[in-house]
């Protein structure tokens, strides 16, 4: 347990400033670019980006593709991985796993994990995905981000160090706050099987 929590970290910080082999866009299914993350990205990756993701035909809610760093191969960020989250319209009363937005949400981590594992990325950072713009609550973002992360990193062994990056202290803190209670929520919610 404690190995894998290693494998696990937590920054402040603008995702495209961080020294990991491939960062995480939580992006809109054109993949033309947007605002929050996604423009960041696209600002930081430069115009190839855009250029190139003219030419993947976009990407489903819950799906992701990998895509090259383009400019911030520079500081090296080989890989960005596009992921479109689910807007939130759910009952946040609902318990956790048991929405549609949270099977698609849980869809994006696993998703883009795989294609880590697939690419043999040693290090990976996602930003909180879907709670900006889309709206999802983030505790119930954060529960679902580490137990699908923790649950693969106890079966492949890429990524080898995911960063969960969060643009603030207080979202920070909702992780921190989520991972020392995880015994508590980890046992009782019901498996959520990504697509
Ligand atoms: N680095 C790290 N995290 C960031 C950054 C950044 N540079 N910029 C924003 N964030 C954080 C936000 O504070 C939020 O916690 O990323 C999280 C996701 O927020 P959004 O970027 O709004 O993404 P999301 O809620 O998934 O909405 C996606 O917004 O930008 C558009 O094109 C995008 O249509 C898509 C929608």
């Amino acid at each position: 347990m404690i190995e894998l929590l290693n494998r696990i970290h937590i920054c402040v910080g603008d995702i495209t400033q961080l020294t990991v082999d491939a960062i995480v866009n939580a992006a809109n299914e054109s993949l033309l670019g947007g605002g929050g993350v996604d423009g960041a990205i696209h600002r930081a990756a430069g115009p190839r980006l855009l250029e190139h993701n003219r030419t993947l035909g976009g990407c489903p809610t819950g799906l992701a593709k990998i895509t090259p760093g383009f400019d911030l191969v520079a500081i090296g960020i080989k890989h960005i991985i596009h992921t479109v989250g689910p807007v939130w319209h759910g009952d946040a009363s609902a318990s956790l796993s048991n929405t549609h937005e949270d099977v698609l949400l849980a869809s994006c981590y696993h998703q883009t994990l795989t294609l880590a594992l697939e690419h043999e990325i040693k290090t990976l950072a996602f930003p909180a995905i879907s709670t900006g713009v889309y709206g999802f609550p983030k505790e119930r973002a954060a529960k679902i981000a580490f137990g699908h992360v923790y649950h693969f990193l106890t079966q492949h062994p890429f990524p080898q160090q995911v960063t969960f990056c969060c643009f603030s202290q207080e979202d920070a803190a909702v992780y921190h706050q989520v991972i020392e209670s995880r015994n508590e929520w980890m046992t009782s919610r019901k498996r959520v099987q990504p697509f």
